[in-house]
C-alpha cells in the first residue's frame, strides 16, 4: 500500500510538471492536490485528469463532441478535463471544483445540441464520463443499472445479449449518453408504448452538491423527480440509473413508404396528423419530411418517408393498417419481420445487415455542423396550410429536413405534472426542425441558423402557443439564456424554462433552492432557485 501511495505521488509530481503556465500553478496544483485527496482508488490522478498541456488533452476534448460547430469556439478551453473511473473521483471533481471557485460542465455522450457539456466562458472543468459506462442487465428482475457514461447503443446492445424479449424505450441515435439523454426524457420509438426513456427509471444514484452520492431513497422524491427530464445538470452530476426493462416481442416489423408532392404526400401527411396518435399503441411511424431534387432538371420537391416500427409481425400489422391508415397502400414487400435489436440499427439508419456490435461504437454517428429546433403540434395542420409550409421549404438553397415523431398512448396517460416533461394529453406529435451544413466559418453558420429561424417563425401559428412548447432534449438557445453568474433571475428563466417545462418550472425552482441554493450548478439553461 505505501509503495503504491509513494508511486502515485511520484506521477503526481511529474503530472504537476506538464500543468501549462498560462494555468497558474498554485490553483492547478491545489486543485490536483485537492482531487487526489478525495480520491478513493489506487488509479493515479495522471490517468484521468489532463491539462492543456497534456498531449491527448485535445483529443479527449474534442472525443465526443457530437456538433462540430463548437469545435472552434473560444469557450472550448477547460482548465482540466476529469474523465473520472471511480464514483469517489466525481465527488472528489465538485467539492474541489467548488473550492476553487470552478465552473463543472458535466459531459456523457456529447450530443448537447448547444454544447453545453463543454463549453464555458468563464473558468471550468469537464467532467467526461467516458469511463464509467458499466451496464449490469438483470432480465430476471427486469431492470438494469446503467452508468451515465454509457451510450444508448451500449444499453441496447447489453440488454440484446441477454434476451431478445426484453427492450428499453429510448432514443433512436446510439451514440447518445444516458447522462443526458434520461436526465431530459429520452424520446424513441416505443414511446408511445411505453412513454420516455425517464418514464421508466426506477432509481439513481447522483453526486450533488456538497459531494455525497445520494439514490433515490436518500435524495427524495422532490429531487428524483426533478432529475428526470429537469435536466439533470441543474441539480448535481448523475452517476447512474436504474432502469425499468420493457417487455418486446421477438419479432417486430420496420417498414419506410416514401412518397413526393406528385405522389399526394400532402393528403397522406394531413391524414398521418389525424391518426398517428391514435393508433396502436404497438405502432409508431415518424415522418421525415425534406426538400429533394425533382424529376426535372433543376427543380426540387417535397418528399416525407414514413418510418415505422411495430411491435408484433407482420400478420398483425398489414389488417391494422389497412383499418386505419388504408390511404398509405402498406404492402407485405414494404416491410421486414425482424428483432427488436435490429430495428434500432434500422431506424438509425444502418440497413446493410450490420452485426449488432456496431452498436457499441461510440462514434458510430458521424459528426456534423448543426442548428436544431423544437414544437409540439396540438391541432392536424390543413392541407392548404401544408402546401404553405411546402412553399417555405423549397424557398432558396438551404434544405432544413423537418422531424415529425407521434405522441399518444402511454404519453397521454401520464399527466402533465408526473414528471417535469409536461407535453403529454393533446399533444399530436413533435417536430424536430434539423438544419445540417457542411461548410465550416461563422459564415456559413449564420446563414444557415438565419434560415432555420425563418422557418421556425413560419411555422408559428400551426404550433402550441401560451407558451410555444419545445422539447429539453432538442437544447435551442435561441428560446433563452441565463444571467451570467450565481444570480440567474428566475423570472427571466421562465421565459425559456415555461417552453420546455410550462407549470412545472416552478416546482423544478423551488427543488433547486432547496438542493443547490447557491446555484453551483448553472450553466446557459439551468434551473435557477426560487424561494418564495
Ligand atoms: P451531453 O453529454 O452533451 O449532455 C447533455 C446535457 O446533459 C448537458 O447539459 C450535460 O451537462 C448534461 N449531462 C450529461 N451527463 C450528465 C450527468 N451524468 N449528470 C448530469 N447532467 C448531465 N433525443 C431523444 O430524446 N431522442 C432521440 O432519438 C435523439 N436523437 C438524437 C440524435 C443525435 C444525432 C443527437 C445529436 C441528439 C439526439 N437527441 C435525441 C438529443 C439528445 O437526447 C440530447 O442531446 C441529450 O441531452 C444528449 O445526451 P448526451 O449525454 O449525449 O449529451
Amino acid at each position: 500500500m505505501a509503495s503504491l501511495r509513494s508511486a502515485s505521488l511520484i506521477l503526481f509530481s511529474i503530472f504537476l510538471l506538464s500543468v501549462p503556465l498560462a494555468t497558474s500553478i498554485s490553483i492547478s496544483e491545489n486543485f490536483l492536490k485537492c482531487l487526489s485527496n478525495y480520491s478513493k482508488s489506487s488509479i493515479p490522478i495522471s490517468k484521468y485528469v489532463y491539462t492543456p498541456n497534456n498531449s491527448s488533452y485535445s483529443s479527449i476534448l474534442q472525443s465526443s463532441i457530437q456538433n462540430l460547430r463548437f469545435l472552434s469556439s473560444k469557450n472550448l478551453k477547460p482548465q482540466f478535463i476529469i474523465t473520472p473511473v471511480h464514483e469517489s473521483h466525481v465527488q472528489g471533481s465538485v467539492i474541489c471544483s467548488k473550492k476553487h471557485d470552478l465552473q463543472i460542465r458535466v459531459r456523457s455522450g456529447g450530443h448537447d445540441y448547444e454544447g453545453l457539456s463543454y463549453l464555458s466562458d468563464v473558468p471550468f472543468v469537464i467532467i467526461d464520463l467516458v469511463n464509467l459506462r458499466a451496464i449490469d442487465v438483470n432480465v430476471k428482475e427486469n431492470t438494469a443499472w446503467v452508468q451515465a457514461g454509457a451510450t444508448i447503443g451500449e444499453v441496447y446492445y447489453q440488454i440484446a445479449r441477454k434476451s431478445i424479449t426484453h427492450g428499453f424505450p429510448a432514443g433512436t441515435c446510439p451514440t447518445i449518453g444516458v447522462g443526458g439523454l434520461f436526465s431530459g426524457g429520452g424520446l424513441g420509438t416505443m414511446v408511445r408504448k411505453y412513454g420516455l426513456a425517464s418514464d421508466n427509471i426506477l432509481d439513481a444514484s447522483l453526486v450533488d452538491v456538497n459531494g455525497r452520492i445520494l439514490n433515490r431513497k436518500s435524495m427524495g422524491e422532490d429531487l428524483f423527480w426533478a432529475i428526470l427530464r429537469g435536466g439533470g445538470v441543474s441539480f448535481g452530476v448523475i452517476v447512474s440509473w436504474k432502469i425499468r426493462l420493457v417487455p418486446v416481442p421477438p419479432t417486430v416489423t420496420v417498414f419506410t413508404v416514401t412518397k413526393t408532392l406528385q405522389g399526394g404526400a400532402t393528403k397522406l401527411i394531413h391524414r398521418w396528423q389525424e391518426i398517428a396518435d391514435k393508433f396502436h399503441e404497438g405502432l409508431f411511424m415518424r415522418l421525415i419530411i425534406q426538400v429533394v431534387d425533382g424529376k426535372n432538371k433543376g427543380g426540387t420537391t417535397i418528399q416525407v418517408s414514413f418510418e415505422s416500427l411495430f411491435l408484433g409481425g407482420l400478420k398483425e400489422l398489414l389488417p391494422l393498417m389497412e383499418k386505419s391508415f388504408p390511404e398509405l397502400g402498406l404492402k407485405a414487400k414494404d416491410c421486414t419481420e425482424t428483432s427488436w435489436i435490429n430495428s434500432i440499427l434500422y431506424i438509425a439508419g444502418y440497413r446493410n445487415g450490420e452485426p449488432m456490435d456496431v452498436l457499441k461504437n461510440r462514434t458510430l454517428q458521424p459528426k456534423s455542423i448543426y442548428k436544431n429546433k423544437s414544437d409540439f403540434v396540438k391541432e392536424p395542420i390543413s392541407e392548404i396550410d401544408l402546401e404553405e409550409i411546402w412553399r417555405v421549404l423549397l424557398k432558396g438553397e438551404i434544405r432544413p429536413l423537418l422531424l415529425w415523431e407521434p405522441l399518444g398512448g402511454r404519453m397521454s396517460k401520464i399527466p402533465e405534472s408526473e414528471t417535469p416533461f409536461p407535453h403529454r394529453a393533446g399533444n399530436l406529435y413533435n417536430i424536430q426542425y434539423v438544419m445540417q451544413w457542411e461548410e465550416g466559418g461563422s459564415k456559413a453558420s449564420e446563414k444557415h441558423i438565419e434560415r432555420m429561424r425563418e422557418v421556425y417563425k413560419f411555422m408559428a401559428p400551426y404550433v402550441s402557443k401560451s407558451p410555444r412548447t419545445a422539447y429539453l432534449n432538442y437544447r435551442d438557445l435561441d428560446l433563452g439564456i441565463n444571467e451570467e453568474g450565481s444570480n440567474t433571475s428566475y423570472s427571466k428563466a421562465s421565459v425559456w424554462g415555461r417552453k420546455y417545462f410550462k407549470n412545472n418550472f416552478k416546482r423544478l425552482a423551488l427543488v433547486k433552492s432547496k438542493v443547490d441554493p447557491g446555484n453551483f450548478f448553472r450553466n446557459e439553461q439551468s434551473i435557477p432557485p426560487l424561494v418564495l
